[in-house]
């Protein structure tokens, strides 16, 4: 993950040991100590970060915009269709004309190859901010969220009900590493990739697949959805169809551990993939792991500055 002076957040499988360990815990203690909070003096003063959206955002465009300035530094907000980028510009010639100008790069684009090309060319942090295949930092804010409510995540089981998505992929990375159980519904139709599996699986995580989302979901600590139609899928009207059966409801969380926690990364779509009674019920962090979104990106941005 180190690349010379600076550090790329690509994917959760790029990294060795105990080195995600390590950035929920500056992340933990960046927010207990709300440490940097005033501008011009943190950690990153004088520090630019480049964020490049091709897709909408809210949490992501604003917990790093806010986390970056909090920790002393500033932010560009950019779109690829306000720059040359929308008019051809490779993405291999803006990485290096940005890393003249900027310190990271943070970026959202759904082809995870363009991401990849990105941190190749580029020579300061890139950062990635959710591509089709992944969307690392949202589980960062997932693990801390359910360490703050539950303890360590280590032997629990966390239950996956619906689409197979990117999130559901960087869950699927940071099982083996975080040594939890992973339970996995999806229509057969929607199954996530096998060779992700058999991947995670190779590294020592517990990972099932069903089509079963009350198998899934029966005992466990954590049930997590996602939207049933993600950022360029074009699908829709099939995928409600597939998905409708695996709406995480009150009937589907009685099947969990009393206390299992309810997670979502946001934005929910209320009556689709979860009921208002579940997303507002006494079982629900979402909005806590929207927040933590703020303090899992100063934990990140920290690590790519060597900061932390
Ligand atoms: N969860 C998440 O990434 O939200 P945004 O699309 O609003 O950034
Ligand atoms: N799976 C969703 C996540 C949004 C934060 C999407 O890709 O649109």
């Amino acid at each position: 993950t180190a690349n010379g002076t600076y550090r790329n957040f690509l994917d959760l499988t790029d990294f060795e040991g105990d080195e995600l360990r390590a950035i929920l815990d500056t992340s933990r203690k960046i927010k207990s100590s709300r440490n940097g909070v005033h501008r011009g003096q943190g950690p990153l003063a004088g520090k630019v970060l480049a964020m490049i959206f091709e897709q909408p955002s809210t949490r992501t465009r604003i917990s790093f915009d806010v986390g970056m300035r909090e920790l002393g530094g500033e932010t560009l907000m950019l779109t690829g269709a306000e720059m040359q980028l929308g008019r051809g510009e490779t993405i291999a010639d803006t990485a290096q004309v940005l890393s003249r100008f900027v310190d990271a790069i943070m970026i959202r684009i759904l082809d995870h190859n363009d991401l990849r090309e990105l941190a190749e060319n580029a020579t300061v942090p890139v950062i990635n901010g959710l591509t089709k295949l992944s969307h690392p930092c949202q589980i960062m804010a997932d693990l801390l969220t359910f360490e703050e409510h539950r303890g360590s995540i280590k032997g629990k089981s966390v239950a996956w009900t619906g689409d197979s998505n990117n999130v559901l992929a960087s869950w699927i990375h940071a099982a083996p590493r975080f040594d939890f159980e992973l339970r996995i519904a999806t229509p057969g139709e929607l199954a996530p990739p096998m060779d992700l599996i058999e991947t995670a699986r190779a590294k020592g995580g517990s990972i099932q697949v069903t089509t079963d989302p009350y198998e899934a979901v029966k005992g466990t600590d954590c049930v997590v959805t996602d939207c049933w139609v993600s950022m360029g899928d074009d699908d829709a009207e099939s995928r409600h169809n597939l998905l409708s059966a695996y709406q995480v409801n009150k009937r589907l969380m009685a099947e969990a551990n009393q206390d299992a926690l309810f997670m979502h990364c946001l934005p929910a779509h209320r009556g689709e993939e979860v009921t208002s009674d579940v997303m507002d019920g006494p079982n629900s962090v979402v909005f806590d792991e929207a927040e933590n979104r703020l303090h899992a990106q100063k934990g990140i941005l920290a690590w790519c500055f060597g900061a932390a």
